[in-house]
């Protein structure tokens, strides 16, 4: 059977995981699951590992569940690896989503400085879980979730040894799964044709059983109120001029792009009020973690689905069993562009359709990106790029560039106010600056 290697193993987010594998047990035998953690997470390693071999003893299957906080005993001869760490905890979160406000700018876990900051302190780690890979399971592949996924992936691909790096995210499948409610048919009828950056995905065009049905689908979202799957993200009605001559479909969170101006207002108005979305993850936890607790709690309580990241299970299990089982479906990830966007570097992260093959996600060409999204999308890759190159070599420099080049951030004195002010409040995290 297979060993699955989940560095994180004490999120509130496992039994997501652990649900994905029992569903798709008959595909994917997995035998070892080794859910792993740092010391500080001992105790909520503890608490949902304890759920997770309920919920394995449930369904009846022969699958193990380890607790470690032996990343290397985890890691030796694992198939995957799943990557599911936040540096820092919610603490840092916390930090990345208050302090650009005092500046007057958008605090988010993975857009403008808070992306910055998180890349800045989660890219090292990832590249350490890489040199263990390659002397512990040379043949393993890195499915990570780790936010901000696509910076990771750009990272990982750019320095370290390991290729077979797949970054995922949940929001296409939400994407698709909202296109399918909205047209009121089963999902599995709708494809669309992905193309983008993590966090900065397009749309470009939607099928439903074959035909492309884009036209009617902006026809339609330009009519509803609240478009929004994801719950992290309030319901966002575009204008319907914009989208209308954009002619492909945003993500959710184009909107802190797109409607700068109302996403900033509304994400200081909340963080005067209920407090940043970590703080209101916070408390999210404390209630999940006290259901983890009770020993008669033996499936994935409906309240988790109150996370950002819910369902991602469904992206992480169908995309390991299409790469074990050779399956050659579409699926949406993160991986090296190869030429696949034309106005991206063949050798850089994008986040697109792909075939899924045991060799892993070969991008489906999608040619040039659309005139009206190009300039962004390779304005967010560079500040990618950037922040990554920041992140290995602990050049403040760097990290000012990056944020300069951000679209969220108007000015280099600005950045390097932020950068500094960051910089000293993450400084645990940041050995390398
Ligand atoms: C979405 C994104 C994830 C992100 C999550 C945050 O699902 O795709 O990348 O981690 O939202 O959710 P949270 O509940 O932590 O705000
Ligand atoms: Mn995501
Ligand atoms: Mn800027």
């Amino acid at each position: 059977g297979l060993k699955i290697a989940t560095i994180g193993g004490g999120s509130s987010y496992t039994p997501e995981l652990i649900e994905g594998f029992i569903k798709c047990y008959d595909e994917l035998p997995v035998s070892e699951i080794w859910l792993v953690d740092i010391e500080e997470g001992w105790e909520k390693l503890n608490i949902v590992g304890n759920l997770a071999k309920r919920m394995i003893r449930k369904a009846g299957l022969p699958i193990d569940v380890h607790l470690t906080l032996d990343r290397r005993a985890a890691l030796k001869d694992a198939d995957f690896v799943t990557t599911q760490l936040r540096v820092g905890l919610l603490d840092a979160r916390v930090k990345d989503e208050r302090i650009p406000l005092k500046y007057g700018v958008l605090g988010q876990e993975t857009n403008g400085p808070g992306g910055l900051f998180k890349g800045l302190r989660t890219i090292p780690v990832i590249l350490d879980i890489c040199k263990d890979m390659e002397e512990l399971c040379p043949n393993a592949w890195l499915i990570n979730f780790t936010n901000p996924a696509g910076m990771v992936t750009e990272a990982v691909l750019r320095y370290s040894n390991i290729d077979k790096v797949v970054g995922l995210c949940n929001v296409p499948i939400g994407m698709e799964r909202a296109v399918a409610d909205l047209l009121e048919v089963e999902h599995s009828r709708v494809r669309i044709d992905f193309a983008g950056l993590n966090h900065m995905v397009y749309g470009l065009d939607i099928y439903l059983d074959g035909v492309s049905v884009k036209d009617r689908v902006i026809e339609m979202v330009t009519n509803i109120e609240n478009g929004s799957t994801v719950k992290n993200i309030q319901g966002i009605s575009w204008e319907p001029e914009f989208l209308k001559a954009l002619n492909a479909i945003p993500c959710y969170y184009h909107n802190y792009y797109y409607k700068s101006r109302e996403a900033f207002e509304q994400i200081r108005k909340d963080a005067e009020t209920e407090g940043t979305r970590a703080e209101v993850v916070h408390k999210l936890e404390k209630e999940l973690f006290e259901l983890y607790k009770d020993p008669n709690l033996d499936i994935k309580p409906p309240q988790l689905e109150k996370r950002g990241g819910a369902h991602y299970s469904d992206a992480a299990v169908r995309l390991i069993s299409s790469i074990y089982n050779d399956k050659r479906d579409i699926q949406p990830v993160n991986t090296r562009n190869n030429g696949a966007i034309a106005s991206i570097p063949s050798d850089s992260a994008v986040e697109i359709s792909c075939i899924i093959t045991k060799d892993g996600p070969k991008p489906i060409a999608m040619g040039d990106l659309p005139f009206p999204v190009r300039g962004l999308v390779q304005q967010i890759k560079s500040f990618e790029r950037v922040a990554a190159e920041a992140a290995v070599t602990g050049d403040r420099n760097l990290a000012i560039l990056a944020l300069t080049i951000n679209p969220l951030v108007a000015s280099d004195s600005l950045a390097k106010q932020i950068v500094d002010e960051m910089i000293n409040a993450h400084r645990k995290y940041l050995p390398q600056f």
